[in-house]
C-alpha cells in the first residue's frame, strides 16, 4: 500500500467503487485533469482485496480491502461511488472509530443529514468552503436529476428569482445503473428482431407492426427483470422507492435536495416550493427535464436568457427555434459533454411571471461524478 503522506503537500486518497459505472466515469475525469498528480491514490476493492491497482495511476499497489475499518481509517479523506449499501455499513463503523477524515460519496445516504453538504460547487461553493473551514466532513454528490438542473437553471435560483418550480423528467436509463442500461438495449433489440422482416418490406401493413411489437413488449420472455416493465418503446412514470403519499422517493429529492444546496428552507421562510413528477425513457445517460418556474418578476426572456447564460461556465442557453432545439436540446447532443443545454424557453399562457424552460445533462458527469471530482479538488486545496 502507498504509504500514507500525511506530511507531504499531496493528501492520501481512498478510492472506492471506482469500477462501477460512477466511478469509472470519476476515475476517466481524475486523468482528464490530470488530478491523479494532486493526489496521492489507494484503491479499495469489495472483493478483490490484494489484487493489483488499476494502470492509471502510478504506484498504488495493490488493492485495499474496503471492508478493512482499520485500512480505510489511516486515511485522510475517502471517495465512495460504492453505493448505499456500502455507506451504510463502513461509514457509521469508521466514524465509530473515531475517524475524523473526509468523506467524499455519490450515493444519497448521509444527503440530507445535518452534518453533510451537498456538494455542487458552480451553485453552491460558499456553502461548500464555509462547511469545510467549520469542520464539515461529509461532501455527498446530489441526486442527478436535481444537479443537472441547478447546473442549468442556477442562474434564476441564485438570483431569488423562482417563487416556485415544477420539473417534469425524462430520465434516461443509466439513472437505474449499468444493467438497466443492458436491459434496455436487451428490449430495443428484441422488439427490432420480432418485426425486422417486415419493416424491410415497404409494402407491409404499419399496423401489423404495431400489434406484433406490442405482442412482444407484453411477452413473458421480454427481459424487464431491471426496471420492472418494458421500457424499450414506453415510459415508466416512477423511479425510485414509493413514500406511501403519492410521492416517489426521486420526486421527494427534487424538493427537498434543490432547497438543501441553495440553503433555503422553512424555518427561514425562504424554501422554494419545488415539486413535479419523475419519469424514466428510453435514454441512455442524460436526463432531461422540462420546468415550468413562477418568477418573482416579469422579466423579458432575453434578460432571463442573460441571467441563466451567466451563471457559470457550463450552461448553454439554446434559442427557442426548432432548429436549434433539435440539434442541441436532446439527450443524444449533450451525452459526454460537461455542456448543460437550457432551451425552450417562453413565457407560459398563465401570465408573464410563468416561464417554461427545458434542459438535458449527461446523468454521469455533472449528474454524478464531476461534482465529486471538484470536491475533491477543492478539499485538497486544488480548485
Ligand atoms: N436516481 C436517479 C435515477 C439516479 O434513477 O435516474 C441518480 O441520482
Amino acid at each position: 500500500m502507498t504509504p500514507i503522506s500525511e506530511n507531504s503537500s499531496i493528501p492520501s486518497v481512498g478510492f472506492v467503487g471506482w469500477r462501477g459505472m460512477v466511478g469509472s466515469v470519476l476515475m476517466q475525469r481524475l486523468q482528464e485533469e490530470g488530478d491523479f498528480a494532486r493526489v496521492d491514490p489507494v484503491f479499495f476493492s469489495t472483493s478483490a482485496a490484494g489484487g493489483e491497482a488499476p494502470q492509471f495511476a502510478d504506484g498504488a499497489g495493490t488493492l485495499q480491502d474496503a471492508y478493512d475499518v482499520d485500512t480505510l481509517a489511516k486515511l485522510p479523506i475517502i471517495v465512495t461511488a460504492q453505493g448505499g449499501d456500502y455507506t451504510g455499513e463502513v461509514y457509521p463503523k469508521l466514524r465509530a472509530a473515531g475517524w475524523d477524515g473526509l468523506w467524499l460519496d455519490a450515493a444519497s445516504t448521509l444527503r440530507m443529514e445535518d452534518s453533510s453538504i451537498i456538494v455542487l460547487d458552480p451553485v453552491n461553493r460558499d456553502a461548500i468552503d464555509a462547511g469545510l473551514a467549520g469542520g464539515v466532513r461529509d461532501l455527498v454528490g446530489g441526486n442527478c436529476t436535481v444537479s443537472c438542473m441547478l447546473m442549468g437553471l442556477g442562474g434564476l435560483f441564485r438570483n431569488g428569482l423562482v417563487e416556485w418550480g415544477t420539473s417534469m423528467t425524462y430520465q434516461a436509463a443509466s439513472g437505474g445503473g449499468a444493467r438497466h442500461m443492458r436491459e434496455l438495449l436487451t428490449q430495443f433489440g428484441a422488439l427490432h428482431g420480432s418485426v425486422a422482416r417486415n419493416l424491410d418490406d415497404p409494402a407491409s401493413a404499419i399496423l401489423d407492426i404495431d400489434r406484433a411489437i406490442l405482442a412482444q413488449q407484453r411477452h413473458p420472455s421480454l427481459d424487464a427483470s431491471q426496471f420492472g416493465v418494458p421500457l424499450a418503446g414506453s415510459v415508466i412514470p416512477w423511479i425510485d422507492g414509493d413514500l406511501g403519499n403519492g410521492q416517489s422517493r426521486e420526486e421527494w429529492k427534487a424538493g427537498a435536495e434543490t432547497n438543501k444546496i441553495l440553503g433555503t428552507d422553512s424555518n427561514s421562510g425562504t424554501r422554494i416550493p419545488f415539486d413535479g413528477l419523475c419519469v424514466r425513457v428510453g435514454a441512455m445517460r442524460s436526463h432531461s427535464q422540462a420546468l415550468t418556474l413562477k418568477l418573482t418578476e416579469d422579466l423579458p426572456v432575453p434578460e432571463i436568457e442573460s441571467i441563466i447564460a451567466a451563471d457559470n461556465d457550463w450552461v448553454r442557453v439554446i434559442p427557442n427555434t426548432k432548429e436549434d432545439t433539435l440539434a442541441g436540446l436532446t439527450p443524444v447532443a449533450a451525452t459526454g459533454s460537461l455542456e448543460v443545454p437550457v432551451g425552450r424557453i417562453r413565457k407560459l399562457e398563465p401570465g408573464p411571471e410563468y416561464i417554461s424552460a427545458f434542459t438535458v445533462g449527461d446523468q454521469l458527469l455533472w449528474g454524478a461524478a464531476e461534482p465529486l471530482r471538484r470536491a475533491l479538488m477543492i478539499a485538497t486545496g486544488n480548485l
